[in-house]
Formats: structure tokens, C-alpha cells, sequence
């Protein structure tokens, strides 16, 4: 099956495994809940009769909105508009530069969007005051027929999906109920993703997280919610032990996936101590 992928390279997307993640999700679901959905790969590519994509990342949050207020297609036109009159393109890194000064002193989230597809990697970078210091994306990135394809596709997907940017342990899960299903991307206690390193003015992600987010799946499985959570069990030689305690405890299931599943030795390798990536869920 095709999955479509999110206009944006986010990292730690999902993309890549979607098959391997979705072969376990529930069938049929009335409310999802992507409660770190970063990019949104997974809320894009899972049907349910309702969404809520939610990131403590406001910026990515503010940019769905946008695109959900303007619509998709008119969003495409302004985008245009953008690149013509900042003049942006592939080798431009004076244009880029002065956008980018210009996006940081307007912070309009559509801007951003731009800015973010001429940058080094098209990512998402911002320091400690919150200002985005990505560089220029040189002879690479640029609002590209590929990404111009993947947001068309998107329309009345994107708008269609309700918007929030709670810290996880804020949202309100009371409304949850049977038949609803929450998935859980959390950045992983033991590895690095520059989400996770606390220097994008975001804390970074602790044992306390790691503890606070297992509570509450523990309160909607008492519910009789459905939930599935990635994570790394094992990487480098170390082991998230909390992960595997809670886990055994509970009784809940651990599925392997294979993020390198272009790699036919990727077994072997990981015996040698490289990366376990899991998913466990509750059903
Ligand atoms: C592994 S990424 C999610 C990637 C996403 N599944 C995708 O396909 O793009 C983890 C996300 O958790 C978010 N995050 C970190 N701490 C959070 C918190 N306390 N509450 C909510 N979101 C948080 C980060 O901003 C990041 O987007």
C-alpha cells in the first residue's frame, strides 16, 4: 500500500515504517489521537472516523493550522507568492538568509514552511530564543514538485485533522473512550533525536517522561482504550529498562520493528548492540 508521505522531512518520522507499525494498529478506529505527532505522517496515513494531532512543538502545530485555515490549495498559492517575491531558489543563499531574518523578526507560520523547504535537510532548527538558525539548503532543498504533489494529496486530509500543541501530560484524555485509540511517538529515552536534546528551547526528554507517559497509557488501558507505543528498547549496548519492566509487568506486547528493513543483516547487526526499534500496544 502507498502511504503518502507528510510535506515536511520531520525527524524521527515515521514514514518509512508505516507498513510495520500499521499492521498493528486497531481496524477500525472512531477517534484517533497522535499525542507527539511531529510531522504527522502517522495521523496522514491511519484512517479514523476523527483525528487530534498533538505536538508540544507549536511551530509544526501552527503550520497544519495555517494550512488548515487557508485550505490546502490556496496555502500552495501563497506559497508561490512567497518564493516569488523573496526570490528563493536552490543557490540563493542571500535570499534565504534575508527571509529567514525576516521569518524570525514576523514569525508567521507559513513563512516558516517556506523557509524550512530551502534549508540544509529541510529541517526544523531553532535555538535557544526560539529563533530558527537551520542553514541554507545549497543546490538541494526548495518547494519542490515532490513536496508540491504530497501537500495537493493531502487536501482535505490536513483540514480535516484538529490541531493541538499540549505538553503530553496536559492534554485532556477524559473525553477517550472504548473504540477511540491513542498512538504514542514520545522521543526515546535512550537515544538522541534533536528534539530530544533540549536545545530548541524544548526540555529534553527524562526517566520522569518516560515514567509520567506509562501512567497514563496505564489509565486508558484501565479505560478499555486501545494504544500503541514506539520506542527503542535497546541501542548502543543500552537498554530501557523502564520500557521492558513496564511492559512485562502490564502484560502488554512488544513487537519488533525494523527500521533498517533495507538491510537483510540488520538482525545480526542488532545483536552486535545497534538499535531495537518496538512497538508495544495493549491488545
Ligand atoms: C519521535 S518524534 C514524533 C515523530 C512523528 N511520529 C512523525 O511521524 O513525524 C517525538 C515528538 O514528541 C514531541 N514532544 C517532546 N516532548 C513532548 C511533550 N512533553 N509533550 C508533547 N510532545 C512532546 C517532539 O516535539 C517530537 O515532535
Amino acid at each position: 500500500m502507498g502511504y503518502i508521505k507528510a510535506p515536511m522531512n520531520y525527524i524521527g518520522n515515521k514514514y518509512r515504517i508505516m507498513g510495520q507499525i500499521q499492521k498493528w494498529f486497531p481496524k477500525k478506529v472512531e477517534l484517533m489521537v497522535d499525542i507527539f505527532c511531529g510531522g504527522c505522517d502517522v495521523t496522514f496515513n491511519t484512517s479514523a472516523r476523527e483525528h487530534i494531532a498533538n505536538d508540544l512543538n507549536f511551530f509544526v502545530i501552527d503550520i497544519y493550522r495555517e494550512f488548515q485555515r487557508l485550505g490546502v490549495e490556496e496555502a500552495i498559492h501563497r506559497i508561490d507568492d512567497i518564493i516569488d517575491e523573496w526570490k528563493l531558489t536552490k543557490e540563493n543563499k542571500d535570499a534565504y538568509e534575508r527571509f529567514r531574518e525576516h521569518y524570525n523578526a514576523t514569525k508567521n507560520p507559513l513563512d516558516l514552511y517556506v523557509l524550512m523547504c530551502y534549508s540544509f535537510n529541510y529541517q526544523f532548527r531553532f535555538n535557544s530564543a526560539h529563533e530558527y538558525n537551520n542553514p541554507f539548503g545549497k543546490n538541494r532543498s526548495s518547494f519542490n514538485e515532490v513536496m508540491r504533489y504530497n501537500l495537493r494529496k493531502l487536501q482535505g486530509v490536513i483540514e480535516q485533522v484538529r490541531y493541538t500543541s499540549y505538553d503530553f501530560r496536559e492534554f485532556d484524555y477524559s473525553f477517550m473512550k472504548k473504540g477511540d485509540f491513542l498512538y504514542a511517538d514520545p522521543p526515546y529515552l535512550i537515544t538522541r533525536g534533536s528534539y530530544n536534546d533540549g536545545k530548541r528551547g524544548f526540555k529534553g526528554w527524562k526517566e520522569a517522561d518516560e515514567r509520567a507517559l506509562y501512567d497514563i497509557l496505564d489509565g486508558l488501558n484501565d479505560k478499555g482504550i486501545k494504544f500503541a507505543l514506539s520506542n527503542v528498547s535497546h541501542h548502543k549496548g543500552m537498554v530501557n529498562e523502564i520500557l521492558m519492566d513496564w511492559k512485562k509487568e502490564r502484560k502488554y506486547h512488544m513487537h519488533k520493528i525494523n527500521f533498517n528493513y533495507d538491510n537483510c543483516n540488520y538482525h545480526t547487526r542488532n545483536s552486535a548492540g545497534i538499535t531495537q526499534e518496538v512497538l508495544v500496544t495493549n491488545y
